[in-house]
């Protein structure tokens, strides 16, 4: 991703572009400069280069090294092996750095040069089922990408693609128009216990309506017409369709409140949404040819999409009655995002198990001109949350496990866990219930973050609110600890940098790897990987910890050592914040 140089550059980009400047017949050449364990720094992109001018990689990194200013930000270069340059930065130039980055609020973090339009479609629930555990992931996913992308400084449209039409509603509204009152409420204006509530009622009235649909024929006959009725667009119809939908968004709203999440009321745009536009795109894919009949069906069909039989399985855009599904709906979403909202990248944020179907729906897309060249579109495709026992998680009784039971539980355990720990800091019983809320839910959310996408990952509260190893608890009790030592530190001594003091090599090694947090930001923008946000925070909170074992604090030899050191801690807690935050993840103050 192109980025304009902030104030604030890290040193990674001035030594880029030093090394840009010393070979200039090399033009715009990646340096690729690594961080390194040999040196601070590792650039390889001398071989490459060698091969493109035609010349000796050895004697090319010589000419580099020649090139290179000598002082300020350059300690000793070295060429190693086939042509590698291994580079040590001064100590001065990584504390006059970290200072910059320190003054801007983005702690260095530039904005996109270009930024685009991201049409994101994530947190897509069911209306009138409850929520469950294959919720989570997108719905966590999702929120952190819009989070990075808009902190990149990416311009970002939120779909919320929830499932608010189909057949089922016919029996749902025949009920309901049969027993008027079974949506009234009864409770007051808390909106988790009317969230809760308008679950209940809705599960009661799917059960009654089911029950009434499998044993009376002549209901079973009215709920048939009354399907007619939605898609014509009966007005008594439609209202009562849309008190079902009313009700379930009480009650999704009630479940990403709990997952400390903000879900817009105009981006949720479901199914039902698109529901104008699909007779034109049948249309439209019929005339071009993209779709054709077969056995009455509007079908599009792939050379390499083949069933068992080695029949080729084609994208069914309408029904052999008529009827438009699930693919219709998705193509119409993207002439609406690509057309109307001016997207340029279109994500969608789904189980990897409808990988098909989007690999379908977007080749049919392209060949129909709706998505044209300058416009990606790409599923994050997410794997599976399993039980201990490896398998899809259930509950013991084997059926799927509703999210709010699962957040609920990761409360209750991080909540243990806050309580044994804050004894000493003599927390009340609503701070310790706040901050517990904090770390399950952080909890939930890291341990899914810090998973790579694709992956499928085991369910395991045990580990997930343990205070050691890689989890949000022990990012959240290093960024607690470090508040403390602030709060210590007090009007005696302030966060300072001291550019002219040697650094120590734990502190040298905190301060490179705070160096590298816009590069890591921009990369993760780029490819959609917040696990690389998580593993860059966990391994920050790391190097931390070793620094703080090694180095002293408020006790350093001298005033000034005690300010750099606590320049150091200060930087870290913000970058952690600033991080943690990327991912949907509080930072207690004090925990
Ligand atoms: N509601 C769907 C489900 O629960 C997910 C929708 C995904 N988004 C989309 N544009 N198809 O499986």
């Amino acid at each position: 991703m192109a980025s304009v140089p902030s104030l604030a550059s890290s040193l990674h980009q001035r030594l880029a572009d030093a090394l840009s400047a010393a070979l200039p017949e090399a033009g715009a050449a990646d340096p690729l400069l690594r961080r390194s364990d040999r040196a601070d720094f590792q650039a390889n992109g001398m071989l490459a280069l060698a091969k493109k001018l035609g010349g000796n990689p050895r004697e090319l990194a010589g000419k580099v090294v020649e090139g290179l200013p000598s002082g300020e930000l350059i300690d000793k270069v070295e060429v190693s092996g086939p042509g590698f340059l291994n580079i040590t930065v001064t100590d001065r130039a990584i504390t006059e750095t970290l200072a910059a980055r320190a003054a801007d609020e983005r702690l260095g973090v530039p904005v996109m040069e270009k930024p685009g339009t991201t049409v994101i479609d994530w947190a897509q629930p069911n209306v009138a089922k409850e929520m469950h555990v294959g919720h989570l992931r997108s719905a966590v996913i999702g929120d952190a990408v819009v989070k990075i992308l808009e902190f990149a400084g990416e311009k970002v449209i939120s779909r919320h693609h929830i499932g608010d039409w189909g057949t089922q509603f016919g029996m749902l509204i025949q009920y309901l128009l049969e027993h008027p009152h079974e949506l009234d409420h009864k409770s007051g204006e808390d909106a988790t216990a009317s969230g809760e509530e308008a679950m209940s009622n809705l599960n009661r009235l799917y059960k009654a309506s089911r029950a009434l649909f499998d044993a009376d024929a002549e209901f079973k006959d009215r709920a048939r017409r009354r399907v007619v009725d939605l898609q014509a667009g009966d007005e008594e119809t439609l209202a009562l369709w849309q008190r079902f939908v009313d009700e379930s968004k009480l009650y999704f709203y009630s479940v990403f409140a709990k997952l400390d999440m903000e879900i817009r009321d105009e981006n949720v745009v479901g199914e039902s949404g698109y529901n104008a536009m699909l007779a034109e795109t049948c249309r439209l894919l019929e005339e071009s040819g993209v779709a054709v009949r077969s056995n009455g069906a509007l079908c599009v069909f792939f050379d390499d999409v083949k069933g068992p039989d080695g029949n080729p399985t084609p994208l069914i855009v309408q029904k052999s009655d008529g009827g438009y599904g699930y693919a219709a709906t998705d193509l119409s979403a993207i002439r609406d995002r690509v057309g109307e909202l001016g997207a340029d990248s279109l994500l969608y944020v789904v189980d990897a198990r409808q990988g098909l179907h989007f690999k379908m729906v977007f080749e049919t897309a392209r060949r129909a001109g709706w998505l044209p060249d300058g416009v990606k579109a790409v599923q994050l495709p997410f794997g599976t949350v399993l039980g201990k026992d490896g398998k899809p998680f259930k509950t013991r009784e084997g059926e799927t496990v509703r999210l709010v039971d699962l957040l609920d539980e990761a409360i209750a355990r991080a909540t243990a866990v806050v309580r044994e720990k804050s004894e000493k800091l003599g927390l009340t019983d609503e701070e310790i219930a706040e901050r517990g809320t904090q770390v399950g839910i952080g909890a939930v959310k890291y341990a899914d973050l810090s998973t790579s996408l694709g992956r499928d990952y085991v369910f395991d509260l045990d580990r997930m609110v343990s205070l050691n190893g890689d989890t949000s608890v022990y990012l959240q009790y290093a960024y607690a600890r470090i508040q403390s030592i602030l709060r210590k530190a007090g009007d005696a001594a302030s966060a300072k940098a001291h550019p002219e003091l040697a650094l120590a090599p734990a502190e040298r090694a905190l301060a490179l790897h705070l160096d590298t947090f816009a590069e890591v930001i921009s990369e993760v923008a780029a490819s959609y990987e917040p696990h690389k946000l998580a593993a860059y925070l966990y391994q920050l909170a790391s190097v931390y910890t070793t620094f703080y074992a090694e180095c002293p604090v408020i006790q350093a030899e001298t005033p000034e050592m005690v300010e750099n050191r606590l320049f150091l801690c200060d930087l870290t807690g913000r970058t952690l914040r600033q991080g943690m935050a990327l991912l949907g993840i509080r930072t207690p103050e004090r925990l």
